[in-house]
């Protein structure tokens, strides 16, 4: 196991800090009658469609969820920390280890954007190594970035927008050699052919996982998001997150969703195979007409393509889309991502659809 002092790394006041105290941590035993929350003793009369019992305050700790979602991953308890959507984390993490206009985190563009919006809202500095022309990491160039100031860095991986996986050898090599944490952000993983950090957490006491609801498992309303990391990191996260993050509709309908986990599977692979399918056809309109330049491989539920701008830039092609009220995203003004618009998988019909839409505007 790697040599690794956590509390060296977060934020010197914290270290000392004592957080709120819930009424709902504060007493753990028995009793029939709560009188500690200022709570209201009814729940509402009329139907809003959900179950009686919303007047209580939610357990802080999500334990029976937490259960729930360990059991699935193969991970204790006491190695999970849930947020509102993993956006919730993400700022955590910059809160517990970065001091304003001080510190420093990596992160390597073209990549998801919480990362840097998070850091500026905090005043954190943003180093960037930049990722390859084939975007994979940069090792070398990360570590050209790394100074004494440098908390985090951000990996990403399948990577958004581009959709690859980071190679793992490079990812432990900055696991091995950085004294920071590495965050290692897997939201798409469920729809990647490889395999998550997770099992490396007992290895890497500097290694944070992210995961997500939003993605493979369709409850990106619900916002809950999963930060798995050690013990000790974990009770730090704890120790700064608002008491009752994660509402007792979300904790229930996760709860729930759990038991479905083959049904998940199953869509998953749908997303898989109509992935496959709209690569392929964004393949065909680049071998047949010209109109598309490049397609990049994808281990997410997204494919990034890049337009040839000789038809149509990715401004164009995104806004003669729109008026046929098909929705991209464009990310053409990302680094190494001129004219390239990134695609979501969508559901059969949706996909056929555009298809339909970007072959009629292809001839
Ligand atoms: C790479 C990546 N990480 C994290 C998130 C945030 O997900 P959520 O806050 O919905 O869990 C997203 C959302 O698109 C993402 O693309």
């Amino acid at each position: 196991m790697k040599k690794f002092d956590l509390s060296a790394l977060i934020r010197p006041h914290l270290l000392a800090l004592a957080p709120y105290s819930s009424a709902r941590q504060d007493f753990k035993g028995v009793a029939n009658v709560f009188l500690d929350a200022n709570e209201n003793p009814y729940s509402l009369p009329f139907e809003l469609g959900i179950d009686e019992g919303y007047n209580r305050y939610p357990d802080p700790l999500q334990v029976a969820l937490k259960k729930k979602i360990g059991k699935l991953k193969g991970i204790a308890p006491e190695h999970i920390f849930l947020g509102n959507g993993s956006d919730e984390p993400i700022d955590l993490l910059l809160r517990l280890f970065c001091q304003p206009q001080k510190d420093e985190i990596i992160i390597t563009p073209p990549t998801y954007g919480m990362y840097a919006v998070s850091a500026a809202i905090q005043e954190v500095g943003i180093k960037k190594a930049y990722l390859k022309p084939d975007f994979s990491l940069d090792v070398a160039e990360i570590f050209r970035q790394v100074s004494p100031q440098t908390k985090l860095i951000f990996l990403c991986s399948p990577n958004n927008p581009t959709g690859n996986l980071l190679a793992k050898e490079d990812i432990l090599q900055v696991l091995e050699n950085f004294e920071g944490i590495v965050v290692v952000d897997e939201a798409y993983i469920d729809f990647a052919a490889a395999d998550s950090f997770l099992p490396l957490l007992a290895q890497y006491p500097n290694l944070v996982v992210l995961q997500t609801f939003s993605k493979a498992w369709g409850l990106a309303a619900l916002r809950l998001g999963m930060a798995y990391a050690s013990a000790e990191l974990i009770t730090f996260l704890n120790k700064i997150k608002p008491p009752y993050n994660i509402n007792l509709l979300t904790q229930n309908a996760v709860s729930k969703a759990l038991d479905k986990e083959n049904e998940v599977r199953h869509c998953i692979q749908i997303l898989v195979e109509e992935r496959k399918k709209l690569e392929n056809f964004l393949y065909q309109i680049k071998n047949q007409t010209g109109v598309i330049a490049e397609v990049y491989p994808s281990a997410a539920n997204f494919i990034l393509f890049k337009t040839n701008p000789d038809y149509f830039s990715a401004d164009t092609l995104y806004q003669k889309l729109t008026e046929k009220g098909i929705v991209v995203r464009n990310r053409s003004r990302e680094p190494l991502c001129q004219n390239a618009l990134r695609l979501s998988v969508g559901s059969v019909e949706e996909n056929r659809l555009f298809c339909q839409v970007l072959e009629q505007l292809s001839q």
